[in-house]
């Protein structure tokens, strides 16, 4: 029997190279996003379906859950993907802006885990996936709001993670370091410097240099490494919690862990001069 995934946020980047690498593979693929009606590079046949899913609205959840198992008759694997990151200083981050990212990062996937888990507990089978990020480990300059809500997604799954130790269904992480995507341009929401938080400006403007530089994005994973990455994990019949990938992911990772955290930003605030 062929194999069915469910990804949410196919429109661009992670999600849509790993659309394409599932069906590249063999499987039925439900690739998930907002507005459907505009993809182009994803065509329907009869493995590859396209389904609107807004993660803030729990009914295209629902919906997507009973098309599915209707359609390819059950779900192997469930790919929370959809995201995207606040940046700017925590303190110059608005009420909308923070609960909104919390609503898309955090409670979105909960929605998306609460839908398809009941199927998996059914079947006692299934693989669910949450795409988390170096950053759910660590926070870097500027992300404190975004790497919250990856904090937060990595506890949840591995409360999730340990609730079904004595079942047959895996729990995973992938946390990605720096991925050539549209994430650093529209799904970035950069937080406004007014009034007083104007003293913000010159930390902002020097990290956006930093952040800018190719010395900072070249060890950077292109995204179909990523596509593979996933679908290899998801894979592996491995119950096995966090993937890790990335040079820089790894580098960050590995100074974090051996050095301390006092150590490792000491490191960061003078690699970024800060
Ligand atoms: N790129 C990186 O460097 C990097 C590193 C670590 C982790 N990640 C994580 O990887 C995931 C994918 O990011 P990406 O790099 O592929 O960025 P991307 O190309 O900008 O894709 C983000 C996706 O999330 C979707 N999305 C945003 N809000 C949504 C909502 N309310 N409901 C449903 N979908 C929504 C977007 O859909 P629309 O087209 O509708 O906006 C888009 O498909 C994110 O969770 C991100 O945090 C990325």
């Amino acid at each position: 029997m062929s194999q069915t995934v469910v990804i949410t946020g196919s429109s661009s980047g992670i999600g849509k190279t790993t659309a394409q690498y599932f069906h590249q593979q063999g499987w039925n693929v439900v690739a998930t996003m907002r507005t459907p009606e505009k993809e182009q590079d994803l065509k329907e046949d009869d493995r590859m379906k396209l389904m609107r899913l807004d993660v803030q609205e729990p009914s295209t959840i629902e919906e997507t859950v009973t098309k599915t198992i209707e359609t390819f008759g059950h779900i192997d694997v469930w790919i929370n993907n959809a995201g995207y990151g606040v940046m700017g200083p925590v303190e110059a981050t608005t009420d909308v802006q923070v609960r909104r990212q919390f609503d898309v990062n955090y409670f979105g996937v909960f929605d998306c885990m609460r839908a398809v888990l009941p199927h998996f507990r059914e079947r006692n089978a299934g693989t669910l996936m949450n795409i988390s990020s170096v950053g759910g480990l660590l926070v870097l300059p500027l992300f404190g709001v975004y790497n919250s809500s990856k904090f937060a997604l990595e506890g949840l799954t591995e409360g999730l993670y340990l609730d079904l130790s004595s079942t047959n269904i895996f729990v995973k992480l992938v946390e990605p370091g720096g991925v050539p995507t549209e994430f650093n341009g529209r799904s970035m929401d950069p937080t406004e410097l007014t009034g007083s938080l104007t003293e913000y400006q010159s930390l902002v403007d020097n990290l956006q240099k930093v952040y800018s530089d190719p010395n900072t994005t070249k060890n950077s994973t292109p995204v179909d490494k990523v596509a593979k990455f996933i679908y290899d994990a998801a894979t592996d019949g491995k119950d096995q919690l966090r993937y890790l990938i990335g040079k820089d992911a790894k580098q960050l990772w590995t100074l974090r862990r051996r050095l301390g955290y006092k150590t490792q930003i000491k490191l960061m605030r003078k690699a970024f001069k800060i």
